[in-house]
């Protein structure tokens, strides 16, 4: 993606007379250089054909589950995965009292249901009909959920009443968005983050794993969407709640996650590997569980797919950061990895000494070509936002030299 692409927004439309609304909406988002899919309600094609925002957005629009040829191209789940944000505009009161408990008849709904990235709606209706405690309690429990809410305005409306319920301009919902994308250094671009530690099953009861809780990577993509990214977080098991990012995505296995992480990393701008994969996996799974033996049990292990390297190699290679956990020579060893796994950056500490793993605090010795820092002990959110301003700095600082180049 390039710093002035705003990424993915699907536009959700719904049935009703603001529809027509929408169709600049889309036209704007596009000047704006969003990427947009439109997915409409079967009501709202009675209010817009699909063909005028076909059009506008240079996408085929999708209006229902059972549209074969749509499905074959990108399934309902794929569409979800693959928004950064949708948008749903108008959203009419049927669709928010849908949304607010969670029920899934159609596409727009269903996607809403699946999608994990962050969701706006303009809602669009009579002004009675927003009053309604009904309508109220629902728009207050999506608030609560985090659903943002963009109007409605006051003013005469198109069945002659007047008060709340018209539809937001679409100068107004764009400003809106933008607002939101717009705040930190890394504003427009997409970063991907690993974290956590994985599991690699014996049987069905044990694994292989390791300390890690996954709160460095978890505060790493916090202060990566803080800083204004479009931030994807690929994670293995911990028992902390994500931050909100446009997209997680829940792995156990070290294969796993390099599965996931090899289908989301096309278009990522930065890649920052917090996650302690584990090195090694048994060659087999038991189906059942291990019995107990007299003596000693052998057990086969293979080693698992270097995710870090394997981003790093990748042809359209994105800003790729390493974490390397070390208990001496620290910085000769993060500097031989920095070289040998081709990475831009490598951001190391020293482990045991009360640090590292299951601490509040830590502190990183930060390694690039032709330069290093030192970040001082603090708390793992500090850490991670002086971390994120230093990737920032050294992104755009090799972005300008590939341009001059
Ligand atoms: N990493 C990865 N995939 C793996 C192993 C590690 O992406 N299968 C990433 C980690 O997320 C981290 C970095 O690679 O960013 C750590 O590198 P690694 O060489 O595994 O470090 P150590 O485990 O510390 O290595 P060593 O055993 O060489 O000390």
């Amino acid at each position: 993606m390039n710093r002035s692409c705003r990424g993915r927004t699907l536009v959700g439309v719904t049935g009703g007379i603001a529809a027509y609304k929408s169709a600049e909406l889309v036209r704007l988002l596009r000047r704006r250089d969003h990427e947009v899919q439109v997915v409409m309600t079967e009501s709202a094609t009675r209010f817009v054909s699909p063909l005028t925002f076909q059009a506008l957005s240079g996408r085929t629009v999708r209006t229902s589950l059972w549209d074969e040829a749509g499905e074959a191209a990108m399934g309902h789940i794929e569409l979800a995965r693959w928004a950064d944000r949708i948008l749903v505009a108008p959203a009419s009161a049927d669709f928010l009292a849908k949304l607010n408990t969670g029920l899934a008849d159609d596409l727009l709904a269903t996607l809403c249901l699946v999608a994990e990235c962050p969701l706006w709606v303009a809602p669009a209706m009579n002004r009675s009909m927003w009053r309604h405690p009904a309508t109220q309690a629902n728009v207050k429990s999506l608030q609560l959920r985090g659903v943002k809410i963009l109007g409605p305005a006051e003013g005469e409306q198109a069945c002659g009443e007047t008060g709340p319920g018209r539809m937001l301009a679409p100068e107004e919902i764009l400003s809106s968005l933008e607002a939101e994308l717009q705040a930190g250094p890394l504003q427009g671009t997409r970063v991907m983050v690993t974290a956590g530690p994985t599991r690699e099953a014996i049987d069905p009861v044990r694994y292989i794993s390791n300390r890690s809780s996954g709160k460095m990577g978890y505060a790493v993509a916090q202060a990566a969407r803080e800083a204004g990214a479009v931030v994807t977080l690929v994670t293995g098991p911990t028992v902390l709640t994500p931050p909100q990012v446009t997209k997680l995505v829940r792995v156990e296995s070290a294969g796993e996650m390099y599965e996931a992480v090899m289908k989301w990393v096309e278009g990522q701008d930065i890649f920052i590997a917090t996650a302690a994969v584990a090195d090694y996996a048994p060659v087999e799974k038991e189906k059942n569980k291990i019995k107990k033996k007299p003596e000693t049990i052998q057990l086969e292990l293979t080693r698992t797919p270097d995710i870090l390297a394997s981003v790093a190699a990748l042809e359209n290679k994105p800003f790729t950061v390493g974490f390397a956990a070390e208990t001496r020579s620290l910085a000769q060893y993060a500097r031989e990895k920095l070289v040998r796994k081709n990475l831009d950056m490598i951001a190391a500490n020293i482990v045991g000494e009360k640090q590292g793993f299951e601490v509040e605090d830590n502190a990183l010795d930060v390694f690039w070509p032709g330069g290093e820092t030192h970040l001082s002990l603090s708390s793992k959110l500090t850490l991670a936002r002086r971390l994120i301003g230093l990737v920032a700095e050294r992104y755009e600082a090799r972005n300008s030299t590939e341009n001059t180049r």
